[in-house]
């Protein structure tokens, strides 16, 4: 065992907190007997908080038209061979009613920026789904909006929001983005979302193209500043039409050290081990949950979108029913020790 390491994660534990050189040390260090020690500690704390219980959030990928343009997303506006798709109202609210008859308690509605749903739609959208579902906790991933959108969304009803940051460093998330797009801008949507009071989930890709171990820094300083009640993470994965088709896919092994990381920095975050963590490594969810990650996201979408909704090459789960998905993962929970929550999984601080 590696003194250092050891040192470094004890102290993470302790005082939750961890420097720019220590991070990089944990993230990098080879050796088996410390990263398993890492990974103990996180797991060890998020037992303490969640008590092996892994939350499952039913995803709805209800449109892939997108006015953006990043460089890593497989549904940018200008690949052009993306098949666009939306449901309908009927379509979403029927997927949540699947949903719901399956025991998810959060339905998660994803979808690119696409101007066709406006405020409005969200909102009669939103109410519907919390009308029909009350005990059912609503999270809009709808993308970048103006104040007031977000204050609509949220007085229909929204529970939650997710917008990942994908790097709290501008210079580097200028080489991710078109100039269209700024990450100050995306830093000022989420302390929106915050204020207006949503349970709101931040995050990054590992190993995007020219990521170092110090943009990870920044971006650990940026959720301290932030405090999101969920961190959103996973490797990057490669599409085969955009811009960064012959880029190298993230660690795997990065990427559950990062998620240990912030289990040790925040007790209490909602932390998903992600479909990409999946698709990068068939147990790829499992070791995300052995690392200190809570919660799963299985896809409720309707089977014949699914092949459509691809924001990377090879992504898992496109041909199972939503019933399927759910049953998977539940014996896959299971199968390390862990059990499916019948709640609604909010934050421990908004429950
Ligand atoms: N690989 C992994 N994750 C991706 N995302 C988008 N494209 C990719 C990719 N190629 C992530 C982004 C986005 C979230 C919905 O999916 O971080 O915020
Ligand atoms: Fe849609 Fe990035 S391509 S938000």
């Amino acid at each position: 065992m590696d003194n250092r390491f050891k040192d470094i994660t004890d102290r993470l534990k302790d005082t939750q907190n961890i420097s720019r050189e220590d991070l990089a040390y944990v993230l990098e260090f080879e050796g088996e007997d410390n990263r398993e020690y890492l990974f103990e500690a996180a797991r060890t704390v998020s037992e303490k908080v969640f008590h092996k219980e892994v939350y499952l959030r039913g995803l709805i990928e209800f449109t892939n038209y997108c006015r953006n343009n990043c460089y890593y997303c497989g549904i940018r506006a200008g690949n052009k061979n993306a098949d666009r798709y939306r449901l309908t109202e009927e379509e979403i609210l029927s997927c949540c009613d699947i949903g719901e008859k399956i025991g998810f308690k959060t339905f998660v509605l994803q979808g690119g920026e696409d101007p066709h749903f406006t405020d409005d739609m969200i909102v009669d959208l939103v109410k519907k789904i919390k009308e029909k579902h009350p005990s059912c906790a609503v999270t809009l991933s709808i993308g970048e909006k103006p104040h007031e959108s977000y204050k609509k969304y949220f007085d229909a009803g929204a529970d939650r929001y997710l917008l990942r940051h994908e790097t709290a460093n501008e210079e580097h998330y200028s080489m991710l983005h078109p100039a269209s797009m700024s990450g100050a801008e995306r830093k000022k949507c989420l302390f929106d979302l915050k204020e207006i009071g949503f349970q709101v989930g931040c995050g990054i890709m590992v190993g995007t193209p020219h990521q170092t171990f110090d943009h990870i820094y920044e971006d650990i300083v940026f959720m301290q500043e932030l405090q999101p009640h969920m961190i959103g993470i996973g490797p990057f994965i490669p599409h085969k039409d955009t811009p960064f088709k012959d880029e190298p896919e993230g660690s795997v092994e990065v990427t559950l050290r990062l998620l240990s990381v912030l289990r040790l920095l925040f007790p209490k975050v909602l932390l998903p081990a992600t479909t990409a963590l999946g698709t990068a490594d068939s147990l790829g969810r499992e070791k995300g949950i052995l690392a200190g990650a809570n919660v799963m996201m299985p896809n409720l979408s309707p089977v014949n979108v699914r092949e459509k909704y691809l924001l990377y090459d090879g992504k898992i789960c496109t041909g199972e029913e939503a019933a399927e998905c759910s049953m998977c993962l539940k014996r896959r929970v299971e199968k390390i020790g862990f059990r499916i929550a019948e709640g609604r999984g909010d934050h421990p601080d908004f429950v």
